[in-house]
């Protein structure tokens, strides 16, 4: 049996059922977080929730749950659902009530729902890398927000899966964002460059953690926006993102990156990034 949460009630998948006016499904009006499990643990837990909880604010929703309270409803379905390495999935929305723009009244409580699913470590195509595309980045101007609505985000990453690409990176103009599901960073003579955690991008936790890892051992970084010329002289890029880890960038529109294989640096990064997820929730 496959267990998910609805509203805090752990149940068989087969019986969790969620309202036609729900106004996640009738408006995208909700945001969600995904975590990376290994090893039965949540990795970056905690950073994860906070984010749910600031993405919830910003769009003027109270959450029924402390971040607290979360986690140990999560590690429950972890556990129940005997999940090792994969995902937890969650998503708040502002509950059911019949369809209009306007807010609903405070007696109507969000609607929570959760569950696992089991995603293997994408070890091949960390190893040997992947391949992009470009596309403008059309989608709103708050991005920080993990909010329900992907529309942008899927009509880019469709264009990318029908050209055999992994992500398609965005670019507004001429500077680069950030990519479909994941953050797009470049090395150039060593230093790596990211686009600050404005409202143009998803403030990635993996981004923040490899940013982390960087000051820890003195490897220089500079959050700024970058453009789609640094981006092809770019000697390695990078992608990140919960469910790819550090992933290297081999091809930008059929152009190789660098010499066309992963980087030096980007190969550290990973490493130095694998000895945390070890740390936390030990040997993979
Ligand atoms: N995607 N940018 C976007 C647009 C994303 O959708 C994601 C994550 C990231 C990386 O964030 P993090 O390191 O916190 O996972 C950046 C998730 C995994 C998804 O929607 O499935």
């Amino acid at each position: 049996m496959e267990y998910v949460i609805v509203n805090g009630e752990v149940m068989d998948r087969a019986s969790a059922k969620v309202d036609i006016e729900d106004r996640g499904y009738q408006f995208g009006d909700g945001v969600y977080e995904v975590i990376r499990v290994y090893n039965g643990k949540m990795f970056t837990g905690t950073e994860h929730l906070n984010r749910l909880v600031e993405s919830a604010k910003k769009i003027r929703m109270e959450l029924p749950y402390s971040p607290e309270a979360l986690a140990g409803m999560l590690e429950q379905l972890i556990a129940k659902n005997e999940l090792q390495t994969g995902i937890v999935y969650m998503q708040f929305t502002r509950g059911t009530s019949p369809r209009n723009h306007v807010f609903p009244g405070k007696d109507v409580a969000p609607t929570f729902v959760a569950y696992t699913r089991q995603v293997a470590r994408p070890e091949e195509s960390m190893q040997k890398g992947v391949r992009t595309i470009l596309d403008e980045d059309i989608r709103w101007l708050r991005c920080d927000i993990k909010s329900l609505n992907l529309l942008g985000n899927l009509l880019s990453k469709q264009k990318a899966a029908e050209a055999g690409c992994f992500e398609a990176i965005l670019h507004r103009g001429q500077t680069v964002t950030e990519g479909s599901h994941s953050n797009i960073s470049i090395i150039k003579d060593g230093v790596i460059i990211t686009h600050p955690a404005d409202n143009h991008i998803l403030n990635g936790i993996t981004r923040q953690k490899v940013l982390e890892v960087c000051k820890n051992e003195q490897i220089p970084f500079e959050e700024r926006a970058y453009t789609l010329q640094e981006l092809y002289a770019a000697d390695e890029v990078f992608s990140s993102g919960t469910t790819v880890e550090v992933m290297p960038v081999i091809e930008i529109e059929g152009k190789p990156v660098g010499n066309g294989e992963p980087g030096s640096v980007t190969r550290r990064l990973q490493e130095l990034f694998k000895a945390e997820i070890t740390q936390q929730c030990g040997q993979i």
